[in-house]
């Protein structure tokens, strides 16, 4: 597979972050009736939770969710390897390993973003993964940890790591302070700076780099695009996820699979039916989707609907039903 055959867009040119709690199966599903071919990402599973836990419970995923990547979060290369030849057996398209999350649980287990501290024994994961699996093994890191923005820092850890094999390298382009800051604020304080992305990209022309942080909008996308070959949206994507409809037909090419919220509304009805039968309560899905009508009359009441608890012993298709009045009632209320 060539990477950088400019009339082929990269694999990784447009992906959903890999977001915990978030981004699991049903909300994949979701997205994936948006666009066809962004590339979707699992919420992080810990070596330790699928070498000692349920894998199916962690792995299983459906057919249409593909290309589809799975991210682990780990440090052993043993562990890693092992981990990576499951995900290749459930069908995974890639591997990613987590270099990013600053969370004080993760860093306890010395994996996630102090990893960075640690390049050689990123690659020397990264080469045993390689060498378990035939599958892209890919890294999400940070720019830098702490107060530290040397570009040497972030330039030296991609080097290493390249040098093992890795060909892709997810860059959330803000620094991970490790004290002093939740999870949370280590997403929106730390500032970013995409030039560093950028600059990757220039010294390492044969990596893919692909840039993420703060990027929301088809024109954010767009520019992003000029400098890197792929962009990875988390939070704008999730709660705002018609904004995904926008994305085949400007990035791809193609046509944008859902004709319009209502029928992906309804495609998602069907598939919160199949769900249920399958013992799934239908707001384990109903909850990826609360966003589907914002910026539009009656968004509110209809995602109150949605989210009401006291209708969770009712069918899909009946809350759907009460979810469709205040809409078509503001509807004709403002066509009238
Ligand atoms: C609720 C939530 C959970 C997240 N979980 C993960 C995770 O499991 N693995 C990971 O690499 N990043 C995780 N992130 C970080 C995102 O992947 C992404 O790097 C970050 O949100 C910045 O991108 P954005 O500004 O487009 O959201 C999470 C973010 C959020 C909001």
């Amino acid at each position: 597979m060539t990477l950088l055959d400019p009339a082929v867009p990269s694999p990784w040119r447009l992906c959903v972050a890999p977001m915990l709690d978030w981004t699991d199966r049903h909300c994949r599903h979701f997205h994936r009736l948006l666009s066809r071919h962004a590339r979707l990402y699992t919420e992080m599973v810990t070596t330790g939770a699928l070498l000692h836990g349920d894998v199916a419970r962690h792995l299983d995923f459906g057919a249409d969710e593909h290309p589809v990547a799975l991210q682990l979060g780990g440090s052993e290369p043993a562990d890693l390897a092992a981990c990576a030849k499951l995900a290749e057996r459930w069908g995974y398209d890639e591997v990613n390993l987590n270099c990013g999350c600053p969370s004080p649980r993760v860093q306890r287990g010395a994996f996630g973003a102090c990893l960075m501290h640690e390049p050689a024994l990123v690659a020397d994961s990264v080469k045993a993964m390689r060498d378990a699996v035939g599958l892209p093994v890919t890294v999400k890191h940070r720019i830098g940890l702490g107060k530290d923005e040397r570009y040497g820092f972030v330039r030296d850890f991609v080097g290493t790591v390249a040098d093992a094999g890795c060909e892709v390298f997810i860059v959330h382009a803000r620094n991970a302070w490790l004290e002093g800051l939740s999870p949370k604020e280590n997403r929106d304080i730390p500032p970013l700076r995409y030039e560093v992305a950028q600059r990757l990209k220039a010294e390492f022309p044969q990596l893919t780099i692909v840039v993420n942080g703060g990027i929301a909008g088809d024109e954010a996308i767009a520019a992003q695009l000029e400098h890197v070959d792929g962009v990875m949206v988390g939070r704008a994507a999730y709660h705002e996820p018609w904004s995904l409809a926008s994305w085949d037909p400007r990035f791809f090419g193609t046509p944008a699979p859902a004709r319009d919220r209502a029928a992906l509304e309804l495609e998602m009805v069907r598939y919160m039916e199949q769900q249920a039968a399958a013992g799934v309560p239908w707001a384990h899905v109903a909850r990826h989707m609360l966003g589907l009508w914002n910026g539009e009359p009656g968004a509110r009441r209809w995602r109150q609907v949605w989210s009401d608890h006291k209708l969770k012993h009712e069918p899909p298709a009946v809350v759907h039903a009460l979810a469709q009045r205040p809409v078509r009632v503001l509807e004709q209320g403002a066509a009238a």
